[in-house]
């Protein structure tokens, strides 16, 4: 698809946009890693920080990335460098966008990694994989973590299938896509959340999730939460910004922003209620860490009746969020390569795609034969996480609000968001401190400052 620079497309409606940018958050994040995050930090503790935290801060920077980008009217690094010009802010700013695009990138090699797991366990659902015991179940996981060559195939898979959609296009690839799996992914948690409720233990999934017991509420499970909220929301890493910048004139950022946070909270937390359902009512523990998924529910599908269809129907959903996700992480740094070097979208995508996938076959090895090469004692999967998650993703964010916040000027801020006097006031308050200091304090937990 070759498109002139000076061409920038729009998304067909406002319900396009909440769609594919719904897509972007619901992922991997709120499906695989919220489920054991809550699991290992305190259960309901976790939730209701993480409700807060997405209300707070979360909303108020979604609202702010959306908004630069349409403003902006470009790829991250160029949105945030003619929004700083109109505002005759420094161009240093530019320099966010950079660490978005980046940050991206380097998300998905390792993302791209796990949901290789996931098709690994959707062939073996169709195959009909059955384990017995907690322990064959973990040592089936094993298994696939000690094969390279199995985990790269499923990567290199999964990096096909998301840099194909890209390279189509705005419309005919990224919207076009997300308006068949978001709400295939719907239907299938509804329905899933509801065979929960009679295969599983829905009473004990919900207490643990909803009864809060406040001596479980530790700074550390403070701290986890606002990161965890950050990566659900797909904040800080310019794949907001990107799909932004699509957005026309009319749409109301508040209302738009409100509808993204709602239903990707909801997933995630439909996902929790089916997935310790099942884990409890298989007398499972919640706390087993990031293969808690993998391991847990495998073994609750096997002695299912009709395991097999839930387990292929399972994984179909988690699939279907991580590529709607892994979409949204590959186009900012393309639109970037089109629009600044005017390179074509197909070799744009297929060279973005090539250079992650590569790094991507280091993740695979991080597990296994390299997992003895390690930087500050992480191997690079976990270095990757850790530099994302914990560092790229939150200084971005604390960027983003103090440049909202402190740099723009109130005028400009103002005429883009169109909000009511009082809301705006409210917004623009929490962007300038509440939002900087709440970050601040996840930072310098990372840097071993409190906690
Ligand atoms: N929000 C996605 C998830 O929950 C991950 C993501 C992070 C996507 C940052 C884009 C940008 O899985």
């Amino acid at each position: 698809m070759s498109q002139p620079a000076s061409f920038r497309s729009t998304w067909t409606n406002r319900w396009a946009f909440i769609l594919v940018t719904i897509g972007s958050a619901v992922g991997l994040g709120n499906i695989w890693k919220f489920p054991y995050m809550a699991g290992s930090q305190g259960g309901s503790a976790f939730v209701l920080v993480y409700l807060v935290c997405v209300l707070l801060i979360g909303l108020p920077l979604l609202m702010a990335e959306i908004m630069i980008g349409r403003r902006g009217r470009g790829n991250p690094v160029s949105a945030m460098l003619n929004v700083a010009g109109e505002t005759r802010s420094s161009s240093w700013w530019g320099l966010v966008g950079w660490v978005g695009v980046v940050g991206a990138l380097l998300i998905l090699s390792f993302y791209s990694v796990v949901a290789g797991w996931i098709l690994d366990y959707l062939f073996k659902a169709l195959t009909g994989f059955r384990v017995e015991t907690a322990a064959a179940a973990g040592a089936s996981f094993k298994a696939l973590l000690g094969n390279p060559g199995q985990m790269m195939v499923w990567h290199s898979l999964f990096m096909i299938l998301t840099v194909g959609v890209v390279a189509r296009g705005v419309i005919a690839g990224i919207e076009k896509a997300n308006r068949v799996m978001m709400p295939a992914l719907f239907l299938i948690l509804v329905l899933l959340t509801l065979w929960g409720g009679v295969a599983g233990d829905m009473p004990a999934a919900w207490h643990f999730m909803f009864e809060f017991k406040p001596a479980d509420l530790t700074p550390g499970v403070v701290l986890a939460a606002v990161g965890h909220a950050f990566f659900s929301l797909s904040l800080g890493m310019g794949a907001i910004m990107a799909y932004g910048s699509y957005l026309d004139q009319d749409s109301s950022i508040g209302a738009t922003s409100l509808w993204v946070a709602l239903a990707g909270t909801l997933v995630g937390l439909l996902a929790g209620l089916a997935i310790f359902s099942l884990t409890f009512a298989q007398g499972l523990e919640p706390a087993s860490g990031p293969g808690l998924i993998l391991q847990t529910l495998p073994l609750a599908f096997s002695s299912m009746p009709g395991g097999q269809i839930f387990a292929v129907f399972f994984f179909i959903l988690i699939l279907f969020a991580a590529w709607t996700s892994a979409i949204s992480l590959v186009e900012p740094f393309v639109a970037w390569l089109t629009e600044c070097l005017g390179i074509r979208r197909g070799p744009a995508a297929w060279g973005t795609g090539l250079a992650v996938w590569f790094l991507g076959l280091g993740v695979c090895l991080s597990f296994n034969n390299w997992s003895a090469y390690t930087l500050f004692g992480l191997n690079l999967f976990e270095f990757l996480d850790f530099l994302t998650s914990r560092i790229m993703m939150p200084l971005s964010g604390l960027a983003i609000a103090l440049f909202v916040g402190w740099a723009m000027g109130r005028d400009p801020v103002r005429d883009e968001m169109r909000l009511p006097d009082g809301a705006f006031s409210a917004w623009y308050r929490v962007l300038r401190y509440l939002a900087p200091l709440g970050i601040l304090l996840v930072f310098l937990h990372v840097l071993g400052g409190i906690s």
